[in-house]
């Protein structure tokens, strides 16, 4: 398989983890690159349904070795519980197939008590975070203050390090009136939770180098959604690492040249949780997806926004992202309608956009533009084939791909590996 990195096109949630595990068929290796457990990947295989937090999609299918790269932030508790999951399902974890990234950082329980305390804090201009700690955690690495896997599993450095980060934290979760945490219970609980993970720990970055080198294909899982990145997305209402192609680079440490392919995932309509502007937001896109049970986070629960394909966005993602192959999702979740809008352009009074405003305050002012489609109103989710799908839904695809300015590769018809067309 080509080098391959898989980036969500709108807000996370697009379907990556069943495209990855679709695709790991052709790959060696499956990479995590940035995120923590704040990402849910549901991947359902035989009518089994796993939500994969941390680990990579990838890890469904025997003889593939999954690797967290440096560019995640990992909780060691989250993850040794996500291990634990999966052998109850009787899915191996084990040292030859799963690797670490040594200098990956750590989320520590005061990452989760300030991402809560700040939220709390911010009231009604909150963020909607997941609550795992994740903007703290990434928040202290950009401070260069973090402690990384190998303080964890290094154990006499992993306690005096940890002790001068509890102090820290500890202040700063007084000034905002939140609870301290016990240095005592973490030392107890992480040094447990390192000694199960320390055999995985690896120099990752060389490990996938000599992969390469090997001409063993790569495929690099991205987690979150482009407009969730830290530098492209509707920033402050977005997650605290790179989840853009870019940060397949520096979140694996394989070089950009070793990269041969950009496959975008989009769901056929478009979701969003958490705070934040969402031009397409629409009831009736909302009570439909919801009505039929869809739609409820896969990480916490949470109803998702839903609305209508949103073009501008999708040919924004694949300018930043450099796509190349569209993976669309979720088609069957728009079988029942008998029109469907497509948003193709914004406007903000007389003021026209056919691309995503910077300015959050701006985009919050953007009204979509829409063209209508009609519905096919089949169940398409039993289509295999392209010819299998009516022709509606086939132009509909045509049409989304056509205004997203890349090239239509997979269609997904339902959650299970078997309900994919390759186009
Ligand atoms: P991810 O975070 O991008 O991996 O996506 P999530 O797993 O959080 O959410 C996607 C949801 O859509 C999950 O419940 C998937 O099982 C489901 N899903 C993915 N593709 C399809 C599809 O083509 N049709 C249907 N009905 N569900 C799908
Ligand atoms: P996957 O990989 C959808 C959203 C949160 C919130 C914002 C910041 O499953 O697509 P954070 O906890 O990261 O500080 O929250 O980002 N968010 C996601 N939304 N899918 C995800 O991951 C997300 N990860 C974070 O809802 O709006
Ligand atoms: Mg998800």
């Amino acid at each position: 398989m080509a080098n391959t990195i898989l980036v969500g096109a709108q807000w996370g949630d697009e379907g990556k983890g069943k495209i990855i595990d679709v695709l790991t068929e052709d790959a060696d290796i499956v990479v995590r690159y940035a995120g923590g457990n704040n990402a849910g990947h549901t991947v359902i295989v035989g009518g089994q349904k796993f939500v994969l937090h941390l680990i990579p999609s990838g890890i469904l299918r025997p003889g593939k070795i999954c690797v967290i790269g440096n560019g995640v932030v990992l909780d060691p508790i989250g993850l040794v519980s996500e291990m634990a999951g999966l052998a109850k399902l009787g899915v191996k974890v084990t040292p030859d197939n799963f690797l670490i990234s040594e200098t990956a950082h750590v989320v520590f329980p005061y990452h989760r008590e300030l991402d809560g305390a700040r939220e709390l804090a911010k009231g009604k201009g909150k963020i909607g975070t997941t609550k795992r700690g994740i903007g703290p955690c990434y928040g202290d690495k950009a401070a260069r203050v973090g402690l990384r896997v190998s303080d964890l599993i290094s154990p006499e450095r992993f306690a005096a390090k940890l002790k001068a980060r509890v102090q820290d934290a500890n202040a700063h979760l007084k000034g905002l009136g939140a609870k301290p945490v016990s240095y005592k219970k973490i030392l107890a609980d992480y040094s447990a939770a390192a000694d199960v993970l320390r055999t995985y720990v690896a120099n990752t970055v060389v490990y996938l180098h000599e992969a390469t080198r090997a001409k063993r294909g790569v495929l690099f899982e991205g987690a979150q959604g482009t407009f969730l990145d830290i530098d492209h997305g509707t920033y402050p209402y977005v997650t605290s690492s790179n989840t853009t192609a870019g940060g397949a680079c520096t979140g694996s440490g394989v070089p950009p040249h070793k990269m041969d392919k950009v496959v975008g995932v989009m769901k056929a309509y478009t979701t969003r949780v958490g705070e934040g502007p969402l031009p397409t937001e629409n009831a009736q896109v909302s009570d439909l997806l919801h009505g039929m049970g869809r739609e409820f986070g896969a990480t916490t629960g949470r109803a998702r926004r839903c609305g209508w394909f949103d073009a501008v966005a999708t040919r924004h993602a694949t300018m930043v992202n450099g796509i190349d192959e569209l993976a669309v999702t979720n088609l069957d979740g728009l079988d029942t309608l008998a029109a469907i809008k497509v948003c193709t352009g914004y406007r903000v009074g007389a003021v026209k956009f056919d691309h995503l405003p910077n300015d959050i305050e701006v985009l919050a002012l953007c009204e979509a533009v829409y063209e209508e489609r009609p519905g096919w109103q089949v169940d398409t989710s039993k289509a295999r084939k392209w010819k299998d799908l009516p022709p509606k839904a086939r132009d509909y695809l045509k049409f989304i791909a056509d205004q997203t300015s890349a090239k239509l590769a997979i269609a997904s018809v339902g959650p299970g590996r078997e309900q994919t067309i390759f186009v």
